[in-house]
């Protein structure tokens, strides 16, 4: 049987790491063939690894998101080893440095350069991500009817206040960004939708992935989400996937929250 994205070229972005790599070794299984886009080459590279341990074809590539010039070498890396793009994935994205021992910087603490640079990355990124994107799908099809799929990673954060007031303010940018350039190149047969994750025990927001507390930290963030249990790399991933697939070839604008149901409310007297 084939794949959910068999055949497909996609670029994933924030590759070396957490989701994006939970991601491209998702769209790999499913028939992809990926470009592994990341800040920290290296890490990109181990995830390319992965991938060819498992048999499947991906190239990885360095590219900060926050530099157009970049972004465009990084669709063009995608033409050059696989002849085309039909999928971006913009799923790179940082916080403001948690104060250790505290947790999430109150807004009133953050530096202009961090706030500039959360902005750069997770605003920023996803525009230049989803112009290269663009160009590129034009490129391919005939009378500009080139189609191709954008899906960028929100938050939570951005649907409901949660995760810290910069960070959220950014991924409620990304949530907007979504619905209004769906509208906009709805006719050209891009679809654009984003999903919502809630908590994750990524390297984001300097947590660590393998560290000892793991299961703690787990049971805790479980703790806050009705289903009872964390959000892994692999569900948000999952439906990614989901929405870059022709299961959802009518489904465009989308912020689709995969939270263990966070969004929807709380219990009464909860
Ligand atoms: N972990 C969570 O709880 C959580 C919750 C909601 C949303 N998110 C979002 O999920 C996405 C993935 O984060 P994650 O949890 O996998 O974190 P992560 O830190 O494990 O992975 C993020 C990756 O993005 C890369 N990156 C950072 N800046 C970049 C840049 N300028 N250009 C290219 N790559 C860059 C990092 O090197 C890293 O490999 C982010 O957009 C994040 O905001 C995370």
């Amino acid at each position: 049987m084939d794949g959910l994205v068999q055949g497909k070229v996609a670029l994933i972005t924030g590759a070396g790491s957490g989701v994006g790599r939970a991601a491209v070794l998702l769209f790999v299984e499913h028939g992809a063939k990926v470009v592994a886009a990341d800040i920290n080459a290296a890490n990109a590279q181990e995830t390319v690894r992965l991938v060819k341990e498992a048999g499947g074809e991906a190239v990885a590539v360095g590219c900060d998101v926050s530099d157009p010039a970049s972004v465009d070498a990084a669709v063009a890396k995608a033409v050059e080893a696989f002849g085309r793009l039909d999928i971006i994935y913009n799923n790179a994205g940082i916080t403001v440095n948690p104060v250790p021992g505290k947790g999430l910087k109150s807004l009133i603490d953050c530096e202009p350069e961090e706030m500039k640079r959360v902005e750069d990355v997770n605003i920023n990124g996803v525009i230049y991500g989803s112009q290269a994107a663009i160009r590129q799908f034009e490129k391919q099809g005939a009378n500009g009817q080139g189609g191709g799929c954008i899906v960028s990673t929100a938050s939570v954060a951005g649907l409901m206040g949660y995760g810290g007031v910069l960070y959220g303010t950014t991924k409620g940018a990304v949530v907007q960004f979504t619905r209004a350039l769906a509208i906009e190149v709805a006719d050209k047969g891009i679809r654009v939708n984003a999903v919502c994750p809630a908590g994750m025990l990524t390297n984001y927001a300097g947590m660590n992935p393998d560290s000892e507390h793991k299961d703690r930290i787990l049971d805790s963030m479980g703790k806050a989400h009705p289903l009872g249990r964390a959000i892994d790399p692999r569900d948000t991933a999952s439906a990614a996937l989901f929405l870059c697939s022709d299961l959802a070839s009518n489904i465009t604008g989308v912020n689709l929250p995969v939270d263990g149901g966070l969004y929807a409310g709380r219990k009464t007297g909860a």
